[in-house]
């Protein structure tokens, strides 16, 4: 296990007394000072070939841990198959007043209205530029600025800013603390937008791969709209989910905090949308499953729901970092129960997952 993992046990009863910003803060100086031991070999039945990228392992960490691009070295060294780092905005930006990070113990889950608090692109293009050269899988989320005037406008900057550097990019358009972000989920809307970033990367140099991060509160119809935007080629890919609105069954107190809610509670509605997205796409499109991944059951449901490729954040709050070596060996123990690959197992329950529970239209 990693430093890091060994400290976690004893820093966590510290970090959870002390307000979640805060404690998110101390993390990440923690990460970046912390010697990193040799990054661990995931089990080669857990490599991943899709985008044209080669990931070691499936388990990826979600966009809003490191925004800044400070600690995608420590990130990766402990055992993450690749790290995301943004949402970055083309200028620095303050993000909504303190308090707006509330951790919901009871429930295992986080509230976040953040609101894209970054340091611009300027900031991590230089830390990006600093690891060049270095082994590792690095997306690059972008996004708009809250008081940007032509919002299409600030993810083309971001394209243009991070082609040299990012292993791939993900368009982000569903964070729900952003007012008016997630209208650019619409059809008219999203096709203006994909067609203006393919033109962007088609001018570049290089061409990482590009995904589409979505929200999980969208209707059929809404989902249906995207998958067909999303088809011959104008995506990549496509990451289900960002976090929700919704707030059924919680019982923390902070439940009726203002944000963005992930965690436990997000599983089931994030896999059933991530479900639908791969029937609707029909498994041509490869998908990344985010929303709830807590341990290694969690991370192969997002695969027999059409996952290629999983992401967690919150978990990390609650378990640490010693969570991701605990994944990757209950996927492989799943492995050997089973004697199927991660392949054989891909999109296997998604018609079963797609229709559970409410209908979502
Ligand atoms: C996020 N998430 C997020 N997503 C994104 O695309 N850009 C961002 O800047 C952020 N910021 C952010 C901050 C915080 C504090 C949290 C908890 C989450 C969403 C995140 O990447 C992921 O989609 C959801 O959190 C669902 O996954 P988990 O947390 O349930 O594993």
């Amino acid at each position: 296990m990693s430093l890091a993992g060994l400290a976690f046990p004893l820093a966590r009863p510290l970090l959870h007394a002390l307000d979640a910003e805060t404690a998110h803060g101390l993390t990440i100086r923690a990460l970046k000072v912390m010697p990193r031991l040799s990054r661990p070999t995931a089990d080669p039945r857990l490599a991943v070939d899709v985008f044209g990228l080669s990931f070691p392992n499936p388990l990826g960490l979600a966009a809003g841990f490191d925004k800044n691009a400070e600690v995608p070295d420590a990130m990766l060294a402990l055992g993450f198959g690749f790290t995301e780092i943004g949402t970055v905005t083309p200028r620095p930006q303050e993000g909504n007043p303190r308090p707006r990070l509330f951790r919901l113990a009871e429930d295992q889950a986080v509230i976040n209205r953040m609101g894209f608090n970054n340091e611009g692109h300027a900031a991590a293009r230089a830390r990006l530029r600093l690891r060049r050269g270095r082994p590792g899988i690095v997306g690059v989320n972008i996004g708009a600025n809250k008081d940007s005037g032509d919002r299409i406008s600030d993810y083309v900057t971001g394209i243009e800013a991070f082609s040299g550097l990012a292993s791939y990019f993900t368009v982000n358009i569903s964070s729900p603390n952003t007012p008016g972000l997630r209208a650019l989920q619409s059809r008219n809307e999203l096709e203006q937008l994909l067609s203006r970033l393919n033109a962007a990367r088609a001018r570049t140099d290089r061409q990482p791969p590009m995904l589409l991060k979505i929200a999980p509160d969208l209707r059929e119809d809404e989902l249906e709209d995207i998958a067909a935007a999303c088809a011959a080629g104008a995506v990549d890919g496509i990451i289900v989910s960002n976090t929700t609105l919704s707030r059924d069954g919680l019982r923390s107190p902070q439940a009726a905090e203002q944000g963005g809610l992930s965690g436990a509670p997000l599983l089931s509605l994030s896999t059933r949308q991530l479900a639908r997205m791969f029937l609707l796409t029909e498994g041509k499109i490869p998908l990344i499953g985010v929303g709830g991944v807590q341990d290694g059951e969690s991370a192969l449901l997002k695969i027999r729901a059409g996952a290629s490729l999983v992401q967690l954040y919150s978990a990390l709050v609650y378990k640490g970092p010693g969570l991701v070596p605990e994944i990757l060996a209950g996927m492989a123990a799943e492995l050997d129960r089973t004697g199927g690959t991660l392949a054989s197992l891909r999109g296997k329950d998604a018609a079963l997952i797609a229709h559970q529970g409410s209908s979502g239209t």
